[in-house]
Order: structure tokens, then sequence, then C-alpha cells
């Protein structure tokens, strides 16, 4: 069924919706929903939308000898990396060893990753390089805690997260090829206070941040670079309320946690996603 179009001003910015699966699923139930999400979409609506998925470790193969084998037009990726490219890191997984998976993206300072395991900004940082030094489009997660929502101090929090995370890349790196093509990174606006609560924040809020980072990477990397990069809101992101986020003019997409296990839910995300897009 052929469905309107809504032309945006985010212009060149292929939309991306990427579903961060989290603890959830073995390789043998991630098969099951990397097709059924695949399946419920059309060609258009993933010409239209990238969309990819972000499958626990032990998943990872199978997902990739699912989507090269059927050549299904969905990516995918890592939650995770190490900072460090090999050596005695008991439990780590390389960059290296994800590029030989032929993952195209991994995400790097979720705030889960941050709260629970005590990751920080030069972390965070380290970890972006390790993305870029092996061709992964990384996923760099910022956002602000419920106390610092509640004293404004929300816009500069996430600013200096962002700041931290790409101390010293240059354009080049931010931007990769250009949107969606090749290379450079994404970034996620996930407020602390809205990931699995159910709490999502306003289109507003939303946008409020997602300009403030777009600002910021026009300042630090030139508007060109900041025109380029996609910026993703997350947190509670539900097909219900994907069209008010997505109408924000600076959110290119959505980073989905619990409602991408569902896929219903998850097709109809990235269904809408397409109409916008
Ligand atoms: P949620 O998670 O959609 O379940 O709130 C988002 C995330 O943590 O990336």
């Amino acid at each position: 069924m052929a469905r309107t179009r809504v032309t945006t001003p985010r212009t060149g910015r292929r939309p991306l919706i990427a579903g961060n699966w989290k603890m959830h699923m073995t390789h043998l139930e991630a098969i099951g929903l990397t097709q059924k999400v695949v399946f419920s979409l059309t060609e258009q609506d993933l010409d239209v939308a990238e969309v990819v998925v972000l499958p626990p470790f032990t998943a990872l193969r199978s997902v990739q000898t699912l989507v090269t084998g059927d050549k299904l037009a969905i990516g995918y990726g890592a939650q995770d990396l190490s900072m460090h490219d090999a050596g005695a890191y008991t439990g780590e997984i390389s960059g290296g060893m994800l590029a030989a998976l032929a993952c195209a993206y991994v995400v790097v300072g979720h705030s889960e990753r941050r709260a629970l395991h005590g990751e920080d900004d030069d972390v965070v940082a380290a970890k972006v390089r390790a993305a870029l030094r092996h061709d992964l489009v990384p996923i760099l997660c910022v956002g602000e805690g419920l106390e610092v929502r509640r004293d404004q101090g929300h816009v500069v929090h996430c600013c200096t997260q962002l700041d931290a995370a790409l101390e010293g890349l240059s354009a080049e790196q931010v931007r990769g090829t250009g949107a969606g093509a090749g290379g450079g990174l994404v970034i996620a606006y996930e407020p602390v206070w809205a990931i699995g609560t159910g709490e999502v924040a306003t289109p507003d809020d939303a946008q409020e941040v997602c300009a403030a980072l777009r600002s910021r990477l026009a300042e630090r990397f030139g508007p060109e670079t900041a025109e380029v990069v996609r910026i993703l809101y997350g947190g509670s992101v539900k097909a219900a309320n994907t069209a008010g986020i997505l109408a924000g003019p600076d959110i290119d997409g959505a980073l989905v946690g619990g409602a991408s296990l569902d896929a219903d839910e998850f097709a109809q995300i990235c269904r809408i996603a397409a109409d916008v897009g």
C-alpha cells in the first residue's frame, strides 16, 4: 500500500532506526527476530530508512550468516567493544573481532555501561577511537540523569559528554564519507531517566538537546560536518511516540531498546521512520 511521504528539513541524512537488544536473545532467537523484522518491511521501507539490529555478541555470527546469506537489507552491529585491540583482557571483544564479522556499528558509552561498568568519559573516548580504527561506526550515547535535568543542566551535560568523547578527532573522522554511506559516527541522545522507564522525553525536549548537540558539532568540526552527522533519540521509543519524536528537524532516527524485541512494534517504528524519511 502506497503511503504519503512527508518531507522534512533533514535532507541528506537517511533516517536510522537501531534496535538495542541488550542482554536478550540467544543466537537462535536472534535469527527469528531478524527475519521477522525484515519480512515485515517492504523494500521501499528498507531503502528509505536504515534499519539496524544490535544483538548480544553471541548472536552476531548467526545474524551475519543470515543477513549475508539471504542478502537482507538490514544492518547489524554490537553493543560494546574493548578499547584495546588484542591482549590479556579476559571477557573483552575487540573492534577487529567485530569488523571480522562485518559489523557496521557499535554502541559506545551507553548509560548502562557508564553506570554499571564504571565507564567514564576517558573510557568512552578510547572506545570511540577503537571503533574508528576498525572502520566501525560508533553510536555514541550521551544523556543526563534526572537530577541534572531537574537542575536544567541537560544541554551542558550532554555537550560536555560529546566534547570528551570526540576530543582530538578530525572532522573527517566525525563525518566519514557522508550520512549512512561510510564511516563517521552517529550520536544518540538518551536521557537516562527515559531509558526503560516508559517515561519518554517530549518531542521538544528531545529536539532541544539534539539541536544543541548539532550546534556543538558545528562549532567544533564545522557546519558541513554537523549537517551530515546523524543524531538519534533513545529512551522508551515505541511506535506510538515515534512520529512525534522524529518530527524534530535535528532528530534523524531512534535507538530503540525494549520495543526492538517485538518484531511487529519495531517494524512499525521503522515504517514510520521511512514515511518521514
Ligand atoms: P528503551 O532503551 O527503549 O528500552 O528505553 C533504550 C536504550 O537503552 O537504548
